[in-house]
């Protein structure tokens, strides 16, 4: 072999290697190139092999070229396969298009969130404005300011989570009716969503969950507004005209009437029974006084409604702890509502 001829070998190789190469279209494809052009049995390898057959000098000139050669081919490989796995230029052949996809789950909003969100939708419409107020309160916003004061027999009835420095979690969200007057000028028309706290865990509780506070205050509030309010509410809510709601006297520290609002429940059965939904009353004269509200000029009522008793009565859930226990299974039925 002369050094003329090993150069004019050379220039087939790459002609043919660099058309080839060229023409590739898959990874599989390329790494058999990669074989044919510089594997051991390739030509350049065997043209390698017979550099011994050189003069000193040609030996070195040609074994340059081989190199550079070599060097050419690595080049167009490596750039066909960087263009090949670009997306747009992968072929079928390199995805198994039968595999199943990812799939991604779609959350959904839960059941007590939805239910708070209808509510409040329900009370925006009657011009009620959501207010918020703090889950960690002072006994001054969640006891004495409501007319209960330090010995009274009412504080034992909410088992209170007590913190240090006389804060404590709220037990109730009539707090935020104390913060609301004394932060506005009246009139005041506010409702209060949000969550409260009690030492308390059976069937019917747990120890935290969800109240919706309304307080309206103005001149000339009446018991019969307060009426009037409650029963277009749950109507509304529970989306039936001849709801049967019935209002019990009954007795709240921070009222006066107070009253406690039921309805008929009617069960799979057609069993009939009343059951318990909220507080209400006329916000007591001592409370408006505490909030520097004249209470000789203005009146007021309050209601404090429980969300999950809501959604109970709505979904037909029997055991209050399930909203908190995240199963899916339980939850993913509401996803629709
Ligand atoms: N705060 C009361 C409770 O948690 C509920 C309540 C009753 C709120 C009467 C009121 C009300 O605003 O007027 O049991």
């Amino acid at each position: 072999m002369s050094g003329d001829n090993l150069k004019k070998d050379l220039k087939k190789i790459l002609e043919e290697a660099s058309k080839s190469i060229k023409d590739i279209n898959s990874i599989s494809d390329l790494e058999k190139s990669r074989i044919q052009f510089l594997g051991k049995k390739s030509l350049l390898i065997s043209l390698m092999k017979s550099l011994s057959d050189l003069t000193k000098e040609e030996k070195s000139i040609a074994g340059k070229d081989l190199n550079n050669a070599k060097t050419e081919i690595n080049n167009l490989l490596a750039d066909k396969k960087i263009s090949l796995s670009k997306v747009d230029n992968v072929k079928k052949d390199d995805f198994d298009l039968s595999m199943p996809g990812k799939a991604s789950s779609v959350g959904s909003v839960h059941p007590i969130s939805k239910t708070m969100d209808c509510a409040i939708q329900i009370f925006e419409s009657l011009k009620f404005e959501c207010v918020e107020g703090p889950e960690i309160e002072d006994e001054f916003h969640n006891f004495t300011a409501l007319n209960i004061p330090d010995s009274h027999p009412a504080r034992a009835m909410h088992d209170t989570f007590y913190l240090e420095n006389n804060l404590l979690l709220r037990t109730h969200t009539s707090s935020v009716q104390v913060r609301t007057m004394s932060e506005n000028t009246t009139p005041i028309r506010i409702i209060a969503p949000g969550k409260v706290y009690r030492k308390d865990s059976d069937i019917t509780h747990t120890p935290m969950f969800h109240q919706i506070e309304g307080l309206y205050v103005d001149k000339d509030v009446s018991f019969s507004n307060l009426k009037s309010i409650i029963n277009i509410f749950l109507k509304s809510f529970f989306e039936q005209d001849d709801l049967k709601i019935r209002f019990r006297p009954s007795y709240f520290p921070f009222t006066e009437p107070s009253a406690e609002v039921d309805i008929e429940y009617i069960d799979s059965k057609g069993n009939k029974s009343w059951l318990e939904i909220l507080g209400c009353g006329m916000v007591h004269p001592n409370v408006l006084d505490m909030a520097n509200i004249d209470s000789s000029i203005y009146s007021g009522y309050a209601f404090g409604l429980g969300v999950e008793r809501l959604a109970m009565l709505k979904l037909g859930i029997t055991d209050l702890r399930l909203f908190y226990e995240n199963d899916l299974r339980f939850l993913k039925q509401f996803q629709r509502i």
